[in-house]
């Protein structure tokens, strides 16, 4: 017999008839003559109810039905008795495929901290907050590639290895095959990282967002979806070494159109989230944060805050708010800043534009004021930054002039100066923080909590 998922069975479709359900045990109860299991199989945050009739079973066999046991059960699909469920399976054979020792398993009981379940990653699965946010997960998975898709961009696959530091975005883990603890020397005495496997230093990627405008300047309009890494030594709630990223640049786009497509884009991957992931959203709602679900439809039906970002600082600056960071035109805004503008100020999100270039990266387009570049943030509630992006640079002197001002190595970007020399054209890019916007949308309060494996400061169990 074919298994049927407990999403599909639970729509009752295959009522009366003989089916076969695979899945892991939440719950059991009962009596001396019959006992519920609750089974789940992941397809969707409910459990369906076994019923199994003492007599019918030795006591023995049902014994080994404990909370975390594998089971294959056999039976009818019937209408519900009992209240909570609509349908549920009678059974007449119960497999156990594989034993939990209840001595042992560590998910016995509900309401365990976040905190203990991330110490186990490899069973935290199984929770039902878990099964939640990484159905969720995939969902936005999903709709990343067929927002791009739908609307004619191409999905480019950009490196993980890397010759270049993208743009100083933060510190690099540095890839090597070197013997670490007798590594070969110049004859100055530094490491000669001629002999290492690239025949130069190596790191691993902190954006794709380079070789995505070589892509761009020839397709047109592509995104970019894979993970970025960075040593960054920040223990927040925002901030992981190993994160995913979706970074669309398109060819013919200036900030408005940047803006545009960042605000349609986040709206697009909310709505579709609340159409297709609603007993998911309805669980985290009801057991975490009672205005995820005005939050998330608040987003979809509201025009985000267009703000200059000396407005900005002007606006903070005559806040009745105390910041732990002072701020003044130049330095760069905090996340209490980004937040008090969000939430308190405007209470909704805020693209931010026109940043000094001396906080923002080398490829940005400058302004004619010569003191902004056309950089843009998107500001989420709860979150601070969740896009980062801008119109680039593309006049070959004024980029070259700003590389050499910063003091980048031009000889490692080579290929993307020559972009500017032949056919360039104006263009325009953004990078959402994949799991900053799953954060957005499951209503989790920390980063570690929506990525399966975190990778952080100290830790890269699993
Ligand atoms: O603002 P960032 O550094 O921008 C870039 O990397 C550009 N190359 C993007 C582009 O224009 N193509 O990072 C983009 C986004 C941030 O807004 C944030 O959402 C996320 O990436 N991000 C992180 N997410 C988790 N952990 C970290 N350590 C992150 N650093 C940035
Ligand atoms: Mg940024």
């Amino acid at each position: 017999m074919k298994r049927i998922k407990v999403a599909e069975l639970l729509q009752g479709t295959a009522l009366g008839q003989e089916v076969l359900l695979k899945g892991w045990v939440r719950t059991k109860r009962g009596n001396k003559f019959v006992n519920f299991i609750a089974v789940n199989d992941g397809s969707t945050i409910n459990t369906i109810q076994v019923v199994a009739d003492v007599q019918q079973f030795n006591e023995e066999s049902l014994k080994d039905i404990t909370t975390g046991a594998c089971v294959a059960v056999t039976g009818t699909l019937v209408e519900s008795q009992g209240k909570g469920q609509s349908v549920e399976i009678q059974a007449k054979i119960i497999e156990v495929i594989g034993l939990a020792d209840p001595e042992t398993y560590p998910l016995q009981k509900k309401g365990h901290s976040l905190e203990f379940l991330r110490e186990i990653a490899h069973l935290r699965p199984r929770t039902n907050t878990f099964g939640a946010v990484f159905r969720i997960r995939h969902a936005m998975s999903y709709a990343v590639h067929k927002y791009f898709n739908d609307k004619g961009f191409y999905y480019v696959q950009t490196p993980i290895i890397t010759g270049s530091d993208a743009e100083g975005a933060g510190q690099m883990f540095r890839v090597t095959t070197l013997d670490v603890a007798n590594p070969p020397k110049t004859e100055t005495g530094a490491v000669d990282f001629s002999q290492d496997f690239f025949g130069k230093t190596t790191n691993l990627t902190v954006s794709g967002q380079l070789e995505g405008e070589v892509a761009a300047m020839a397709l047109g309009e592509i995104y970019t979806f894979g993970p970025t890494f960075r040593a960054e030594n920040s223990n927040t709630t925002r901030h992981l070494a190993e994160f995913w990223m979706i970074e669309p640049e398109m060819a013919f786009y200036d900030l408005a159109d940047n803006m545009e497509l960042a605000e349609d884009f986040l709206k697009f991957l909310v709505l579709y989230a609340l159409n297709n992931c609603k007993d998911d959203l309805q669980f985290l709602n009801d057991m975490y944060d009672k205005e995820l679900l005005n939050r998330l439809n608040f987003v979809v039906n509201n025009n985000f805050e267009r703000l200059e970002y000396t407005q900005a600082v002007e606006i903070l600056k005559t806040a009745k708010q105390k910041f732990e960071y002072p701020v003044e035109w130049g330095t760069d805004l905090q996340s209490e800043h980004e937040r008090y503008l969000v939430e308190k100020h405007f209470k909704k999100p805020v693209i931010l534009i026109n940043y000094p270039k001396h906080i923002k990266a080398f490829y940005m387009k400058q302004n004619e004021d010569g003191k902004t570049v056309r950089a843009m943030d998107v500001l989420f509630p709860g979150i601070g930054e969740i896009i980062g992006g801008s119109q680039r640079e593309e006049n070959y002197e004024k980029l070259a002039a700003r590389i050499q001002e910063m003091g980048i190595h031009a000889e490692e970007l080579w290929w993307y100066l020559e972009l500017r020399k032949f056919g360039t054209a104006p263009h325009a890019g953004f990078g959402l923080g994949f799991e900053r916007l799953i954060l957005f949308v499951t209503g989790m309060g920390n980063i570690r909590d929506v990525i399966p494996f975190p990778r952080f400061p100290k830790s890269a169990e699993f």
